[in-house]
């Protein structure tokens, strides 16, 4: 870690598909004299992204890919010329290609709202509402293959009480991604 302080940040994109909390939370992280991080691309599959806003507003680049099959090339072009060699994944809806997750293997991070392995996937809240857990949380993971499936960085539990909403849930465990996901960037490159 301490050889890395000091010293050059690491170039990190971050790829939203929506609201874009954890972006916002990740760029003022990157800010503090702690982050071994710089957002220096926000990458959305969709043009409307509500999280656009905050990259504009931090004057971060932005770049719209489809991630259909065949636009990887155009990606992976602009990753290169950008020196991006970490990704945070915040709310990304789309799969990414093998051959993508290859050429960055071990450099993809996700945020889930689960505990994972448990409730991989989408509807978390309400799956887990519905199966009566008494638990439920979020979690940071490095990016392979499976869905949802890397090797877990960090997680944190979030209490489900008995009268929680899907809403009510998703809002308490949200505040707790965004702690994890400084401290998983922090632990991921400390181990470098
Ligand atoms: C978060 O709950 C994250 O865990 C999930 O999608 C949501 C994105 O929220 N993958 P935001 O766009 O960062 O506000």
């Amino acid at each position: 870690m301490t050889k890395f302080l000091g010293s050059k940040r690491i170039f990190t994109a971050v790829f939203i598909s929506g609201t874009g909390t954890n972006l916002k939370n990740l760029i003022k992280f990157s800010l503090t004299k702690k982050s071994p991080i710089t957002v220096k691309a926000v990458i959305s599959n969709k043009n409307e992204a509500k999280g656009l806003n905050y990259a504009k507003k931090y004057k971060i680049k932005i770049r719209i890919f489809k991630f259909d099959n065949n636009d990887d090339r155009e990606i992976l072009n602009f990753l290169k010329k950008e020196k991006i060699k970490l990704i945070c994944l915040a709310g990304f809806m789309k799969i990414l290609s093998k051959k993508f997750i290859q050429k960055f293997e071990g450099k993809i991070l996700n945020i889930h709202p689960s505990l994972l392995p448990k409730y991989k996937g989408l509807n978390t809240h309400k799956r887990v509402i519905n199966r009566n857990e008494k638990f439920s949380g979020c979690t940071v993971h490095l990016v392979n293959s499976k869905l949802d499936s890397g090797k877990i960085i960090l997680q944190k539990k979030v209490k489900v009480f008995k009268r929680d909403t899907s809403s009510k849930l998703a809002k308490r465990i949200l505040k707790q991604e965004h702690i994890i996901y400084p401290k998983a960037i922090l632990k991921l490159i400390s181990n470098l």
